[in-house]
């Protein structure tokens, strides 16, 4: 390693939270520095990291895209019989990590994760380009193949069993909804000060505010 890792470092200046700023309701927030990433320079603004448990209690986190917020649930789409779809089949729990950088900010999201309705994923997959309807199709996420050559193999079999017809999506792709028990908002401060407010359930369904520690 030639460069120093440890004189890397910045200040972080771009943003400040006050108790009085924090709305009652944390999808507020959310939303609107989600769209506040979305019109500014952030690249992949919906890039999520999503943080599954497996059976055996061991923690794995993997990138995708948000794909809405509806009804106060996080919507993304994957494969069900991946890695994290088994995870998710046998603990529900997940974590949801944004990081945008160039407006030095986090969200923290903890919650339940359960599949959408078919109709539903439905929907988002026939709005999805035709490569990427094939791809979902031939494509055993997280499973050993033998070779890019199979997998451009099957994708070209693939595509050519369903030139003029509607591509079906495969039950074992779809989406899930994410219903949040947590939030964290975290916006970095100078001085390593930063500003960090925690919003969580209580068991009447309330949302409690806490600014905690940096
Ligand atoms: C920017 C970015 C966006 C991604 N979006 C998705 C997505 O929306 N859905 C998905 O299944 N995988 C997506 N991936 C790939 C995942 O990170 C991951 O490789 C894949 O889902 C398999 O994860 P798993 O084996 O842990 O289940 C994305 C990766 C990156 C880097």
């Amino acid at each position: 390693m030639k460069s120093n890792l440890q004189s890397i470092r910045k200040e972080y200046i771009k943003g400040a939270l006050t108790r009085n700023s924090m709305p009652s309701n944390p999808f507020t927030l959310f939303n609107d520095w989600l769209e506040q990433a979305i019109e500014g320079e952030v690249n992949e603004p919906t890039a999520v990291l999503v943080s599954t448990v497996s059976p055996e209690g061991t923690p794995s986190a993997r990138t995708v895209l948000l794909k809405g917020v509806e009804n106060n649930e996080l919507v993304f789409y994957t494969n069900y019989k991946s890695r994290k779809g088994t995870h998710l089949a046998q603990n529900p729990h997940l974590a949801l990590t944004f990081l945008w950088h160039e407006l030095e900010r986090q969200i923290h999201i903890e919650g339940i994760a359960h599949k959408l309705d078919p109709k539903t994923s439905d929907e988002y997959y026939n709005q999805r380009p035709y490569r990427s309807r094939i791809g979902a199709r031939i494509s055993p996420q997280s499973q050993p193949i033998p070779s890019r050559m199979q997998l451009l193999r099957s994708f070209i079999k693939e595509s050519s069993r369903w030139i003029g017809k509607d591509i079906e999506r495969p039950e074992f792709w779809g989406g899930y909804g994410v219903i949040p028990s947590r939030f964290e908002f975290w916006q970095g401060r100078p001085s390593r000060l930063h500003d960090r407010f925690l919003y969580e359930l209580n068991k009447d369904g309330e949302w409690i505010i806490n600014r905690i520690a940096p």
